[in-house]
């Protein structure tokens, strides 16, 4: 058996669907989508060991992700990323294991391809036609790309600020590109009105349920790439929340599994102090966040006022004992001059406030300098090269 997908459920009551029609969110009570799988054939049938020699990409978790026939998956070789130790940056900071998951090497540069090729591949072999798809930008361009890849078109929906990269690889690959004089969510809106006029499937993030599934195999790799061992702490920077939401899902599998022992790593989500809706909540101990007023940020993936998925983020840090905290723009920019500097690696502003998060948790006593901690850059500082000077 290829996958062991065997039912949706609804995240808020439970109630199941099947998998083999096509998806948004929960009829029941419009809240997200699980893929669940048959774990207990999969453990009887298969081991951990069964992934170790097979090419090193996300699909060769093929067993827990979704797409049923290995024909339809479209791939560009996402996954399989370096967790790299960083050394100098650890011994500065007095940590004994401090990791960084390096998701700038990933097709079209950022984490957005895991779930933009999970999601469209299940698409695809559910005979789609064609997408919408709203965002902050990394997404769009992934999005276009595996449209390309699908030989389906794709309109994108991005707010008019977006990075230029993002409009450009957009362009490049063949989608409508329109601009929102917004932001995220407004595209959101606006992408759903014409996936419904022009029967398109909507890709926003959590209202269809595979993205989650790829992104999960950041985690499923990490635990892999510890040697079948979860890090103490993982640091996410965090806007609709499809990373934390989709490794923790990932993990608790793992977990059933009996393929990993222990407890999930803690959570912890970096927001940017323009738009903090997660750390909001988190701090007033509340199980939904409030659209942030008026987001504003250099780091586009975390302008996100109002994450669909608020109710799993949540639970996500708070069942792991992670906490949740924003940080500054400019921290952000130093951040990745730092992490260039001390680590050669090339960091998006999102991935560097991660940085940011750990020294402040670090100095607070929340974060144990003998942890194991896993920050996630989740994509290439190429595509913001604008921020970076070329001289003093
Ligand atoms: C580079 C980058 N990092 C982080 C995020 C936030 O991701 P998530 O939706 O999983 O919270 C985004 C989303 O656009 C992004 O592009
Ligand atoms: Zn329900």
């Amino acid at each position: 058996m290829f996958s062991y997908i065997d039912h949706l459920e609804c995240t808020q009551c439970g109630k199941t669907y099947p998998h083999d029609e096509l998806s948004k969110i929960s009829p029941c009570c419009s809240k997200v989508l699980f893929a669940r799988y048959n774990l207990d054939q999969l453990k009887a049938d298969k081991t951990r060991e069964d992934w170790t020699d097979r090419p090193s990409n996300m699909w060769r978790f093929a067993e827990l992700m979704p797409v049923v026939n290995p024909e339809n998956i479209l791939t560009l070789g996402e996954g399989g990323t370096p967790l790299l130790e960083a050394k100098q940056l650890g011994s500065k900071l007095g940590m004994s294991k401090l990791l960084i998951k390096e998701e700038g090497l990933n097709p079209t540069g950022t984490f957005k391809a895991r779930g933009i090729s999970a999601a469209v591949s299940k698409a695809y072999e559910l005979g789609v036609t064609g997408f919408t798809m709203p965002s902050a930008g990394n997404a769009a361009g992934a999005a276009a790309a595996y449209g390309a890849r699908a030989g389906l078109p794709v309109k994108v929906f991005m707010p008019q600020d977006a990075p230029s990269a993002n409009k450009k690889e957009s362009f490049m690959s063949g989608s409508e590109l329109n601009l929102v004089d917004g932001l995220i969510s407004d595209a959101g809106r606006i992408a759903v009105t014409v996936a419904e006029e022009q029967n398109l499937f909507d890709l926003s993030t959590l209202k269809e349920p595979y993205r989650a599934e790829g992104k999960k195999t950041m985690g499923l790799e990490i635990a892999m790439q510890l040697g079948w061992k979860m890090p103490d702490t993982i640091i996410y920077p965090t806007g609709g929340g499809t990373g934390i939401i989709g490794m923790y899902k990932g993990f608790q599998e793992l977990l059933e599994l009996g393929w990993v022992s222990g407890t999930p790593p803690k959570f912890i989500a970096v927001q940017a102090s323009g738009c903090q809706p997660i750390v909001k909540a988190f701090n007033e101990g509340k199980d939904n966040a409030e659209p942030w007023p008026n987001a504003t940020t250099i780091a586009d993936g975390l302008r996100v006022p109002g994450p669909f998925a608020d109710y799993l983020i949540l639970k996500a840090i708070r069942e792991t004992g992670g906490t949740a905290l924003a940080v500054e723009d400019s921290d952000m920019i130093n951040a990745m001059y730092e992490l260039a500097t001390e680590e050669g690696i090339i960091a998006c502003p999102e991935g560097a406030a991660t940085l940011v998060g750990l020294k402040e948790l670090l100095e607070s006593g929340f974060i144990s300098r003998d942890e194991t901690v896993v920050l996630l850059n989740t994509g290439s500082g190429y595509k913001y090269l604008d921020l970076i000077k070329e001289s003093n």
